[in-house]
């Protein structure tokens, strides 16, 4: 190893432990002498104007009389725009991102009129009641098209797969992506901020497709060597291993092999290394020579003061206040400044000194919200160790009161009394200790003031007046994370739903598929209903019947029963359908649905009558459907009849096209024909039984439409990149029949793109479906995430 290097960087972590040593010292003399007391108080004296009203019975009334819960987003700020609010709502949440986030002083006219041009477009977006949308994969996408970033969109979306398919059991998945995301959003905004207004659109796509793979780069770290080594999933000496591994790659710059790993995580760990290693030169390729030292040099300081925090055990009652809050000032501080040497950031001394100052703050407001928690995981933090020792060690400081040191000097010394900052800081820390009240409830929230605001009654008592009285403090930023919280849950409990509904019906639909044999003294055996009932009873999706089933049951109020020969018959046409496209004359594929093919079992002969055998008896299972008016039933049959029809022709085209350069509307065309008409069919076919005006037919149409053309993509994208195994049919067909598909005319990306574009416009037609469209919304889900 670099010796030099190695000093530097002991050096350089001294040096950052000296500044926060001076630092501390200084919060720590604040909190001695009081001075923060007798300064907030007069900050708050100020405040206050702007945030109590005094009330007659008259006004409480009419305030209260319609505020909607703050829970209830679109309201929420639709009632905040109706009573003048959301001006400086808006402005206080974007000011507060843009110190936090951005290391901003507030007293500049640009980042003053920079502010406002946020805030301005910001607002118009939130009233306008048509853009009424949640954050949305479709929207997302479609924001990502307006940059000309999918590809980077979609890279992102295939990493982030990856990346929660390998977090260990014992490690949260869902947070590990949330934070990865986070830092993207951080990383981003720091790019646009650096951004010239007038710079290009080839060069904002540009500059956004890299500030998302260094998001990622950067971002990668949090759940593979912090979280990691936080959970305890490697052993102690595999932990020694990987420190030093991650330690020698800050030092020299440059990540060593692991030829050798002792442990049981070995295939974690190559995956963690192989990606992290790749991160890490990313990062570099994209750094200017004066920013990489200063990157590796905060990248160590944050190891290095994680790493300190990590060896510390609530059991043990010796810790002093120095080795308390110095891991934190430089682990809360370096994490931002990070970004900004990733991003090769001009130097900026304000913004360095802001961020070193400011990180310590929402490092202790986010521990004195989680000290609880923290308690029960035995983890150290100011708050937790506070709460176990503070009885038996007079010297602890009270975490509490150097919250509000720090609060006093960013006002102050920091901010320089900034009017607004003042107000905006301020803003914040009576908006935390509402919202933590609001969480624990008045008995707990008491019991925990009681136990930190020893001392100081007069500052106490006007900081809860404050907290019971103040108005207008809350934040954008908050009410969107809450709003996207309830989202994320909600979501997932639909699709947890629909997973188990698809799992629950695809087993009675399996039930109901075997085709009794006929018996015949005649005939010896009856080897055709075998062969159909072989190819039934491979391991198929069965999602056409599904889908009949669920549309016709559940938004149609179809009986389950009557509708038993329809659920048959899609599935009949669609086994003909793959036992023809299976044929050597066709795909010639010897594998299908897990076993293999009908044609390979048997001959192919009996695969080709099979094949009518069972489009036969699916005409056979509609004529059944005796329940239904005649009419209903006789135009159900003629639809079916011309679908098949058209799936024949979708077939022809597709084996007419074999090495044939197609345009995007011909690859449509043929997959709509040969793929997308049978969803279709099973989402209109019930329709018809249950006289679904022609609207909404319409409707139908125009989803199944672009649903199937997704899901003929996906097909097309597995038979590259998929599994054989789980998909149950041999990967690499296409290429080997030269067929014309999406993905050997445009390319796996460029079918990908192909593929959300359609995914986009099916979520978007679903609001012209009049029904609950949730299980259709997953179902396109499905769709394009699965892997068989
Ligand atoms: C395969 O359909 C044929 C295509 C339309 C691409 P599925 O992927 O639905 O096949 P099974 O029914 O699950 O076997
Ligand atoms: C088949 O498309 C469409 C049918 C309706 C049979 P593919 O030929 O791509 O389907 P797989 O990949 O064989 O299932
Ligand atoms: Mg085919
Ligand atoms: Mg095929
Ligand atoms: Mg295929």
């Amino acid at each position: 190893m670099n010796e030099e290097l190695i000093q530097n960087a002991d050096t350089c972590y001294e040096l950052g432990e000296q500044r926060a040593a001076v630092y501390f010292n200084s919060l720590y003399e604040q909190v001695t002498n009081k001075t923060y007391v007798s300064n907030l108080t007069e900050d708050f004296q100020q405040w206050k104007q702007n945030h109590i009203r005094h009330t007659s019975l008259f006004s409480i009334f009419s305030r209260k009389r319609g505020k909607p819960d703050s829970n209830d987003y679109h309201n929420y700020i639709q009632w905040l725009n109706y009573t003048g609010k959301l001006d400086s709502y808006l402005d206080r949440s974007i000011s507060y991102i843009y110190m936090r986030d951005l290391g901003k002083a507030l007293d500049t006219p640009e980042t003053q009129d920079k502010i406002r041009k946020v805030v301005s477009n910001l607002k118009s977006r939130l009233i306008d009641r048509e853009k009424k949308k949640d954050f949305s994969m479709a929207m997302l996408y479609r924001m990502a098209q307006k940059d000309d970033v999918e590809a980077t969109f979609i890279w992102l979306m295939n990493k982030l797969k990856t990346v929660s398919a390998n977090i260990p059991e014992g490690m949260d998945a869902a947070h590990a992506k949330r934070k990865l995301i986070k830092i993207i959003a951080g990383v981003i905004l720091h790019v646009n901020e650096e951004m010239d207004e007038d710079v290009t659109p080839q060069d904002r796509t540009k500059q956004l497709d890299v500030a998302i793979r260094l998001g990622y780069c950067y971002g990668l770290t949090y759940p593979f060597i912090d979280d990691l080594l936080d959970a305890k999933i490697l052993s102690a000496h595999e932990e020694k291993q990987y420190s030093r591994l991650i330690r020698t790659s800050l030092l020299t710059g440059v990540v060593p092999d692991i030829n050798e790993w002792s442990g049981e995580n070995k295939e974690l760990i190559s995956y963690i290394h192989a990606e992290l290693k790749a991160a890490f030169q990313y990062i570099k390729d994209n750094q200017q020579q004066d920013t990489i030292t200063s990157f590796l040099e905060q990248s160590y300081i944050f190891f290095q003061s994680q790493e300190d925090d990590r060896l510390k055990h609530l059991s043990d009652p010796t810790y002093t206040n120095e080795e308390l809050y110095i891991p934190i000032i430089l682990k809360s501080s370096s994490s931002r400044l990070i970004i900004r040497s990733v991003i090769s950031a001009k130097e900026d001394e304000g913004f360095d000194e802001r961020t070193f100052y400011y990180g310590i703050y929402n490092q202790l407001a986010d521990d004195f919200a989680d000290m609880f928690d923290d308690l029960d995981e035995g983890a150290v933090t100011p708050y937790t160790y506070y709460l176990t020792y503070h009885d038996k060690r007079s010297d602890l400081i009270n975490p509490f009161e150097l919250y509000w040191a720090v609060i006093s000097n960013l006002i102050h010394n920091v901010y320089k009394s900034d009017s607004k900052a003042r107000e905006i800081i301020l803003n914040r820390a009576i908006n935390g200790l509402k919202r933590y009240k609001e969480k624990m409830g008045k008995k707990k929230y008491n019991e925990v003031m009681e136990l930190f605001t020893t001392g100081n009654t007069n500052f106490n008592d006007l900081i809860q007046k404050l907290v019971n009285k103040a108005d207008d403090v809350d934040f954008f930023d908050k009410l969107l994370r809450d709003h996207m919280v309830t989202n994320l849950r909600e979501e997932q409990k639909e699709q947890d739903t629909f997973s188990e509904t698809i799992e629950t019906v695809r087993k009675e639909i399996n039930m109901i598929l075997p085709i009794e044999r006929i018996v015949d003294e005649s005939m010896i055996n009856d080897p055709i209903t075998a062969a159909a009932n072989y190819s039934l009873t491979g391991d198929g999706k069965r999602l056409r019947p599904i889908i009949t089933w669920i549309m016709g049951v559940d938004e149609y109020g179809l009986d389950k029963s009557a509708i038993t020969p329809l659920l048959r018959s899609l599935e009949y046409m669609h086994t003909a359908s793959l036992i023809f496209d299976d044929l050597p004359s066709q795909d010639n594929a010897s594998i299908r649905r897990g076993h293999r093919t009908l044609h390979e079992v048997y001959n192919i002969a009996t695969a080709e009558l099979t094949g009518l055998f069972l489009t036969q008896k699916a005409i056979w299972e509609q004529a059944s459907l005796d329940t239904f008016d005649t009419k209903s039933v006789l135009r159900l049959i003629q639809y079916s009849a011309k679908t098949t029809e058209d799936m024949c022709k979708g077939q022809i085209m597709d084996l007419d096209s074999k090495g044939k350069p197609l345009t995007e509307e011909q690859l449509n065309m043929l997959s709509y024909y040969k793929t997308g008409l049978a969803f279709e069919a099973s989402l209109i076919m019930p329709a018809i039984l249950a006289n679904v005006p022609t609207l909404e037919i319409d409707a139908l149409k125009k989803f199944a439409y672009h649903a199937g053309i997704a899901f003929q993509i996906k097909d097309d994208l597995l038979d590259v990149e998929g599994n054989s195994l789980v998909l149950g049919k041999i990967v690499g067909k296409d290429a080997e029949n030269n067929n014309s598909t999406f993905v050997s005319i445009l390319g796996s990306l460029g079918a990908q793109k192909m593929m959300w574009e359609h995914y986009c416009t099916a979520i978007e037609s679903l609001q012209h479906i009049p029904r609950s469209t949730t299980f259709l919304k997953h179902l396109v889900n499905y769709i394009v995430h699965r892997e068989k």
